[in-house]
């Protein structure tokens, strides 16, 4: 999955400019769905058709990022936060805006490195003046991390934008491996705007009409130096989500996934994440209500600009979402 990882995470996209992402996966993805449409907030939905019950399977495209707010007479750029960003992590990573421009983020004179804030924080692009930063970059722009994919000695991946482009990597990998003929209808959204409050799924579960929602997307780890204490490791296989904010997973759903993993001698964890939410959040509010619940890839670091993920758990991601589509799902039995 070295490559699928590679192109997927270094694709620029962050919330609400998605589009270099979903065309990437359109091309990624072709020839192996029956119906592929967009919605007007940018999700894409790749629909295998099928019987009784209807499976939304869910990961996010967008990824963390900063906006442009001013550019001054010298031609520096000030930004603030779009998702989930931590201004400490902030000084000397370099951001990359669609168009190619570069520029690091530094900030003014501080007394107290705990005085760090977005305000005295801005962006160097290299230009000496207004004028010349405003060729290049408007306000309202946004940019993401600039950093490439590596492949780590062991089988572990460091990079940016794991957050999610993991998920949509498991996803494409189902997708392909999956037979022609399934004994239900399953939609793979890529959703749009997670790392702003779930908007594009929930616009999508509303559209789609599911009976079950899966989230595929990582989840925090507890396993580096006096972390959290958290039971969810790097390499030990997926995380079966119990709950974070956003949504305590259906007990059917939790059930139908440990047993999957059981029966296909599928390593897993349970996870119970005390922050963040994720897709799932949205589409078990639809409508009358959703069973859901998510598969997780074990994440370092993330929404930082290297964040490491172990190809294992991919693998096991993969293998787990697979073997749950191609079992039967029930269709009269949901509730809670
Ligand atoms: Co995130
Ligand atoms: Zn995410």
């Amino acid at each position: 999955m070295d490559n699928l990882v590679k192109e997927l995470t270094e694709a620029f996209g962050p919330s609400g400019e998605e589009n270099e992402v979903r065309t990437l996966i359109k091309s990624l993805a072709k020839g192996k769905f029956d119906r592929v449409y967009e919605d007007v907030l940018g999700n894409l939905f790749l629909e295998r058709e099928g019987s009784a019950p209807k499976i939304l399977v869910s990961a996010h495209m967008d990824e963390i990022g900063v906006i442009v707010t001013h550019i001054d007479d010298n031609g520096f750029i000030r930004i603030a936060p779009v998702g989930g960003i931590s201004v400490y992590g902030l000084p000397g990573k370099r951001f990359r805006f669609r168009n190619g421009t570069i520029g690091t983020v530094y900030h003014e004179k501080l007394d107290k490195i705990s005085e760090l804030e977005w305000n005295k924080t801005y962006l160097d692009i290299g230009q000496p003046d207004r004028e010349s930063a405003a060729k290049l970059v408007s306000i309202g722009d946004l940019a993401c991390y600039d950093q490439s994919f590596r492949a780590l000695e062991g089988g572990r991946y460091i990079s940016k934008a794991m957050d999610d482009r993991v998920g949509c990597a498991v996803l494409l990998e189902v997708l392909r491996r999956l037979p022609r003929k399934l004994p239900q209808a399953v939609c793979f959204l890529f959703s749009v705007q997670e790392e702003v409050g779930l908007r594009g799924a929930t616009t999508a579960a509303y559209r789609y009409e599911p009976d079950f929602g899966i989230a595929v997307d990582v989840t925090l780890v507890g396993d580096t130096p006096k972390a959290h204490l958290m039971e969810v490791s790097l390499g030990k296989g997926p995380a079966i989500k119990v709950k974070d904010r956003s949504v305590l997973c259906h007990p059917l759903v939790r059930k139908l996934m440990i047993d999957t993993a059981k029966v296909n001698n599928i390593p897993y964890q349970l996870e119970v994440l005390e922050r963040g939410g994720t897709d799932a959040g949205a589409i078990h509010i639809s409508r009358e209500g959703v069973p859901s619940g998510a598969i997780s890839i074990p994440c370092r670091y993330i929404h930082s600009p290297s964040e490491i993920v172990d190809s294992s758990d991919l693998k096991n991601a993969v293998l787990l979402l697979e073997k749950l589509l191609i079992d039967q799902w029930p269709t009269q039995e949901r509730s809670y």
